[in-house]
């Protein structure tokens, strides 16, 4: 699929706009992020078959405003702008934006007008509104499509030239017919094809890595995580056992987690993966230490470390797989934030071994996507759909010094976890679900005995991105059994506490 077609989704700055790109992607039309600055030029080059302008929390009359040339919208190319994109159409192409005195915000109902952008919906809907700001006029040569009580040109747009621009949030699952508004651009507006599935991409990349890496060496560390076992699995596809993969065991994975990697790709489709055991290094470094953030810290070295070992070993390599994926490429591009905490994975590796070119089969996929082309490959749903699980591992799920004992308790502890909301059926809703061994002991009885034994801490959370999280109403006879079986079956603990808190204000990990 060479040439593929692509909508370019031009960002303003919006809350929504890696959602606008995965349900573009979702209607099987390949989409990505730029940023609203991307020169015209380079648009020209990229040749997309649509442009998106999303919103943003700018407005057109500012100074500064997030402009791009009116030429954009010059170009034969189908447009469509959503929120402030909409505005900056009508600004752009001559029509009238001004502020309103107070935002609307919210669910609103809409009446669509005959417009090849509202086909097969009803004229009667449910949208979703959020500005302040709003087309007073539309350009010459435009006409409006839809309106609400308070916004009366809630879509307006050129039948000819393909543009339009939308007031509301079609993206949103909150806009009742929002999919199919988007598919209308699509289909019905743009002509696309529709080809983007996760069964092309996987030929495709199969047939791109095979005539990159001819009969050269490729080495890939995995983590025992959904991106680098799906990226390994996809490179293992199109050159075989000209691939080597490490797993470094640091002795802070979950229960039987190293063995099931082991089994399944070292074993089950025969893949040349060797484990390191670096557990003693690891906790060597650790003793003593329980400020979380050094925690952290020491094991982000002591992989580099690993790997600085293992690499002189295995000497030059011609390729290195990495397992990135299109959100961390769109947030080290052009998104800042402050540090919470100090993350890590893999991602040191390319800085320690000598390797003359990288091979990042799943940076243009959102995880759901990743998800899809496991699945593709043959890949079953424990490997698929496994929960995230930090770099450090269990380290930040000690509270306070690790040592090998807590490691073994807690294992234990949150195998039972797991088991329990696998019996249950709940892991499909459930984000992430973990055991915390909290530094605290009480005291308890067990057989007419004084216990002084550690609280070990649940937490379940809901979620769609990590980046807000809500704790995970688990029934409570699910919750009684699991304390239940914990207390009998571990030893050392004997007080179970559910942490109701949900992200913010709390984090989903503890440390
Ligand atoms: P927090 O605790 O910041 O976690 O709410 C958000 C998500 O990130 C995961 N997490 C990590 N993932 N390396 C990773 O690859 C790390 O160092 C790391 N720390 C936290 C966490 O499990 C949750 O899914």
């Amino acid at each position: 699929m060479e040439n593929k077609q692509i909508v370019i989704v031009l960002d303003f700055g919006g809350q929504y706009n890696q959602l606008i790109v995965r349900r573009i992607r979702d209607a099987g039309v390949y989409s990505e992020l730029l940023p609203y600055s991307t020169p015209l030029e380079k648009i020209k080059e990229i040749n997309p078959v649509g442009i998106v302008f999303t919103g943003g929390p700018n407005s057109v009359f500012q100074k500064d405003s997030l402009a791009v040339s009116a030429e954009i919208l010059e170009l034969g190319i189908p447009v469509l702008g959503i929120c402030y994109g909409a505005q900056l159409i009508a600004h752009l192409a001559g029509g009238e934006v001004k502020t309103a005195t107070t935002r609307e915000y919210g669910k609103q109902d809409i009446t669509y007008k005959d417009a090849p952008l509202f086909a097969n919906i009803p004229s009667e809907s449910v949208c979703w509104m959020s500005h302040t700001d709003y087309v007073a006029r539309v350009p010459e040569g435009y006409e409006i499509y839809a309106s609400t009580k308070t916004c009366p040109v809630a879509a307006f747009g050129n039948k000819d030239k393909k543009i339009y621009g939308v007031q509301f949030h079609p993206e949103v699952v909150h806009t009742t017919n929002g999919q199919q508004i988007l598919k209308n651009f699509l289909f019905h507006i743009i002509g696309a094809a529709g080809d983007w599935t996760m069964a092309n991409f996987v030929n495709d990349m199969v047939e791109k890595i095979r005539a990159k890496v001819g009969d050269k060496k490729v080495l890939c560390a995995m983590s025992g995580g959904v991106d680098s076992a799906v990226a390994a699995t996809l490179v293992y596809k199109a050159v075989g056992k000209q691939l080597t993969c490490m797993l470094v065991n640091h002795g802070l994975m979950r229960k039987d987690e190293c063995e099931q990697v082991l089994s399944v790709f070292r074993d089950g489709l025969g893949m040349n993966l060797f484990q390191i055991n670096a557990q003693d290094r690891f906790l060597t470094r650790l003793a003593g230490v329980s400020d979380p953030e050094t925690k952290r810290k020491i094991i982000g070295k002591e992989f580099i470390r690993v790997f600085e070992d293992e690499g002189r070993k295995i000497g030059k390599v011609n390729f290195l797989v990495q397992g990135t994926i299109y959100p961390d490429v769109i947030e080290s591009g052009f998104g800042k934030s402050a540090v919470i905490k100090s993350h890590h994975n893999v991602g040191g590796l390319p800085s320690v071994i000598d390797f003359d070119e990288i091979i990042e089969p799943l940076r243009d996929l959102f995880k759901d996507e990743v998800r899809k082309v496991g699945f593709e490959l043959g890949l079953s749903k424990e490997i698929v759909m496994r929960q995230p699980f930090p770099g450090p591992g269990l380290a930040i799920r000690i509270i306070g010094e690790v040592t090998e004992e807590k490691l073994d308790i807690l294992r234990e502890a949150d195998a039972i976890f797991r088991e329990e909301i696998a019996l249950n059926h709940l892991d499909d809703e459930i984000w992430q679900y973990f055991a915390v061994l909290t530094g605290m002991r009480s005291v308890g009885v067990m057989g007419d005995m004084r216990t002084y034994d550690y609280t070990l801490a649940l937490r379940a959370v809901t979620s769609i991105d990590a980046m807000t999280a809500d704790w995970a109403r688990i029934p409570y006879p699910v919750l009684e059994r699991i304390s239940n079986r914990i207390v009998n079956e571990v030893r050392c603990i004997n007080r179970i506490v559910y942490d109701i808190t949900s992200k913010p204000p709390a984090t989903i990990e503890w440390e």
